[in-house]
């Protein structure tokens, strides 16, 4: 019987830690992150990237709960070979811009821009953009 009383207290516990952990969100990060996983690389500010934004519509869910892991955590999107289309796609999961399960930079990046082509070229161009300014 007290073992399972003992048995009871620590899933109780457990729970209480899984739910605390999940809840803490993490500092952001300075400005400046640099991804530098595929050929051009690109420098993130969270700053830039606050208005009318949460946390989760990048760092998306995962199982159901905030994920704050680097994107190509392993499982993740940790295929780096740039022809990959599958969902582990470092690429993709940046670069998709229609049909994605969740907002990618260039799909927000085109609707942001909308009928403007000077700012389309801005913030979803392969060069000489914000993004890829070389
Ligand atoms: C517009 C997209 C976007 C938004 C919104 C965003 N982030 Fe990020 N965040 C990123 C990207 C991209 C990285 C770099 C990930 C990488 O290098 O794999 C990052 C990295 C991080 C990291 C470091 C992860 C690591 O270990 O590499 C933390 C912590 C983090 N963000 C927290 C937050 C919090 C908290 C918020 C909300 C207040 C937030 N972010 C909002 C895109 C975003
Ligand atoms: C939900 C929409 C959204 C998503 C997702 C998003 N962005 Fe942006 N991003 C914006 C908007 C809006 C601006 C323009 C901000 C401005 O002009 O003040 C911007 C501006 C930028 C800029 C130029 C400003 C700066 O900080 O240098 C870069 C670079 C950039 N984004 C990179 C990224 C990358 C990389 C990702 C994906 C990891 C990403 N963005 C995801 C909305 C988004």
């Amino acid at each position: 019987m007290k073992k399972v009383f003992a048995l009871g207290v620590a899933l109780v516990l457990g729970v209480f830690v899984l739910a605390a952990s999940a809840a803490e969100k993490p500092k952001v990060p300075a400005d400046g992150l640099k991804m530098d996983r595929v050929k051009k690389v690109v420098v993130f500010n969270h700053s830039t990237h606050e208005k009318g934004m949460t946390c989760v519509d990048c760092h998306h869910l995962v199982d159901g709960v905030e994920d704050y892991r680097s994107c190509a955590t392993a499982g993740c999107h940790d295929k780096l070979d740039q022809k990959d289309k599958s969902i582990n796609s470092y690429y993709q999961a940046f670069h998709k811009a229609k049909g994605a399960k969740f907002q990618t930079c260039v799909s927000c990046h085109t609707k942001e821009a909308g009928a403007d082509k000077e700012r389309k070229r801005e913030l979803a161009g392969c060069a000489k953009s914000k993004c890829h300014p070389a």
